[in-house]
């Protein structure tokens, strides 16, 4: 496995891979720690885990960009570049990413968040799109996948604002899926986790491309891909052992490979 000094990676024994940041008092997602992300998920990618979990430690997620590398314009496009490369690449990977979300996720932390599928918040959480308070714009991704989660008319007032919106909110405006006690938060998102992981991998890897895409496109051509999806999954081995095993031991009782 490769070295990283801004993030862990770990491999746990059920199939999770946990993804922990690690930068200095507020995990800035510098140029170099985006270089990391980016690195670590090109590992996941290459040995794919079952589920991943990233998350920021018991504190806080991450509070954003690292504000100390802005400069003028030119800068501007380099740091834009490397959140777009490491925060589509976390969303491109075929498996099921949760941010386990303990305390402030500002700016690029609240983007990184995003770029996951699912988010289970710390009843202490707070998510947030602070960067008009610089007099800039979210530059990871905020103005485009926010709106996707929680509409257009929410995503305006918080970007516009830089209103910072606490687990209560994000749980009724869809921004987070789940809130727990701060004391759960692990345990909960490492369970969820491991239950996806000892799933059908390959079948939950085409739901999500599924998903992801038809989202993007018109209801017909979701349904089109939708029906070459379908043919897919019946194309995998846990496909023959899920059918046959409801048949012979009814629902829930399949043993998966992720094949
Ligand atoms: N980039 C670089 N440094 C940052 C940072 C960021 N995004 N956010 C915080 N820091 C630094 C602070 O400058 C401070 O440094 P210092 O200890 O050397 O003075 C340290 O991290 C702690 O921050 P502080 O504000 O003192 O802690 P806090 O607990 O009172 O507040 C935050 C934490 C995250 C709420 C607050 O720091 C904040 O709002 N950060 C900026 C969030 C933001 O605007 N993100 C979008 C960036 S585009």
């Amino acid at each position: 496995m490769a070295d990283f000094e801004l993030l862990t990676l770990e491999r746990l024994g059920d199939g999770v891979a946990v993804l922990t940041l690690a930068n200095g008092k507020v995990n800035a997602l510098s140029r170099e720690l985006l270089a990391e992300i980016g690195a670590a998920v090109d590992e996941l990618a290459s040995d794919l885990p079952g589920a991943v979990v990233i998350t920021g430690g018991d504190r806080l997620f991450a509070a954003g960009a690292d504000i100390s590398q802005f400069g003028g314009p030119d800068e501007a496009a380099v740091i834009g570049f490397g959140f777009h490369a490491a925060l589509d690449a976390v969303a491109a990977l075929p498996r099921f990413v949760i941010a386990a979300v303990s305390g402030f996720a500002l700016g690029g932390g609240c983007e990184l968040a995003l770029a996951c599928d699912y988010r289970i918040a710390s009843e202490r959480a707070v998510f947030g799109q602070p960067e008009i308070l610089l007099g800039i714009v979210p530059g990871g991704g905020g103005t485009q996948r926010l709106p996707r989660v929680v509409g257009t008319s929410r995503a305006k007032e918080m970007c516009i604002t830089g209103r910072q919106v606490r687990a209560e909110e994000a749980l009724r405006i869809g921004l987070a899926d789940e809130v727990v006690a701060p004391e759960d938060l692990m345990e909960r998102s490492l369970a969820l986790a491991a239950q996806v992981a000892a799933g059908a991998s390959t079948a939950q890897a085409i739901c999500k491309r599924l998903i992801d895409e038809g989202v993007e496109t018109s209801l017909a051509d979701g349904l089109a891909l939708e029906r070459e999806g379908f043919v897919e999954a019946f194309r995998t081995d846990d496909a023959r052992t899920g059918v046959a095993s409801f048949l012979e031991h009814g629902p829930g009782n399949a043993t998966f490979t992720g094949h």
